[in-house]
C-alpha cells in the first residue's frame, strides 16, 4: 500500500512528539536543542490529536506509520478551554517549573505552566487554526499542499470562517510555501509571521477553501 492522508489514531501520539521535535527548529530538525524531546511536542502536536482527532490528519507512509501531520482545530478559544481543563494539568506534572531554569527546556516548560492565548484580533478573523509538518522524506511532493487544502476543507465544513497559523521568520521555505498557496500575510511581531485563509460562504466554492 503507498502513503496515504487519514484521520489520527491514539496510535500516532509517539510520531506527533517525534514529527514536531524533527520539524521543530523552523523547519529543521530541533534534536539538538533540547534536553527534553518531548517538549515541543507537548505544545505544538500531542494536544491536537488527542483533543480534537476529527480535525487531526495523519500522513500514513502506507505502513500504518505517520510521516506527517496537518492538525486543526475548530475554535481556538475553545480548544485553549480544553487544554487548560484537558491537557495542560497533566503536561504540568510531567514537567516541573524551574523558577532558575536557563535553558531552553525551561523557555518552554514556563509555557506550558503559563501559555499565551492568540491574540484575539487573529483570533476574531479566523478562529480556526493549525500546525503541518512533514518529515523530510515525504517533503516536496505535494503532500502538504494535499493535507492543509483538505484540513481547510474539514474545517470550512464544520462551519469555520477562516483559519490562522503562525511561521518562524527564519522558515523561508514554509513562508515560500504559504505564499504559493495564496494565503495572507495577517501580521508579524518579533519571532512569527501570521498566516490566515478565509473560508468561501456555502455554495461560493465547491471545495470551502478560498481565499
Ligand atoms: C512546509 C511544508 C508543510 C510544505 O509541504 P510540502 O509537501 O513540502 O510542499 P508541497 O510539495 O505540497 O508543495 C505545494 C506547492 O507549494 C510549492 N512550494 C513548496 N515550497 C515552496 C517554496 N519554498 N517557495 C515557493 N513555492 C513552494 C510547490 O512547488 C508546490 O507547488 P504546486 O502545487 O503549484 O506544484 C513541508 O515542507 C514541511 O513540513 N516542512 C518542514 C516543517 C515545516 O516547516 N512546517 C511548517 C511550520 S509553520
Amino acid at each position: 500500500m503507498g502513503r496515504a492522508i487519514r484521520l489520527y489514531e491514539p496510535t500516532d501520539l509517539d510520531a506527533l512528539y517525534d514529527i514536531c521535535l524533527r520539524t521543530g527548529a523552523s523547519g529543521k530538525d530541533a534534536t539538538a536543542m533540547f534536553d527534553d524531546p518531548t517538549l515541543l511536542g507537548e505544545m505544538f502536536a500531542a494536544p491536537y490529536g488527542t483533543i480534537e482527532p476529527e480535525h487531526a490528519l495523519i500522513l500514513d507512509d502506507g505502513d500504518g506509520r505517520a510521516v506527517g501531520y496537518a492538525l486543526g482545530v475548530l475554535d481556538t478559544r475553545t480548544f485553549e478551554a480544553r487544554c487548560e481543563a484537558e491537557w495542560w494539568p497533566a503536561a504540568r506534572a510531567r514537567h516541573p517549573l524551574d523558577p532558575e531554569g536557563r535553558r531552553l527546556d525551561d523557555l518552554l516548560i514556563a509555557l506550558i505552566h503559563d501559555p499565551y492565548p492568540a491574540e484575539t484580533a487573529i483570533v476574531e478573523r479566523y478562529p480556526s487554526h493549525l500546525h503541518i509538518d512533514l518529515l523530510p522524506e515525504v517533503q516536496g511532493q505535494g503532500w502538504g499542499r494535499r493535507m492543509i487544502e483538505m484540513l481547510f476543507t474539514l474545517l470550512a465544513k464544520a462551519g469555520s470562517p477562516g483559519v490562522h497559523w503562525g511561521v518562524n521568520h527564519d522558515n523561508h521555505d514554509a513562508m515560500g510555501f504559504y505564499r504559493h498557496l495564496g494565503a495572507t500575510e495577517v501580521s508579524q511581531d518579533a519571532i512569527t509571521h501570521h498566516f490566515g485563509w478565509t473560508f468561501a460562504r456555502a455554495g461560493e466554492n465547491p471545495t470551502g477553501a478560498g481565499n
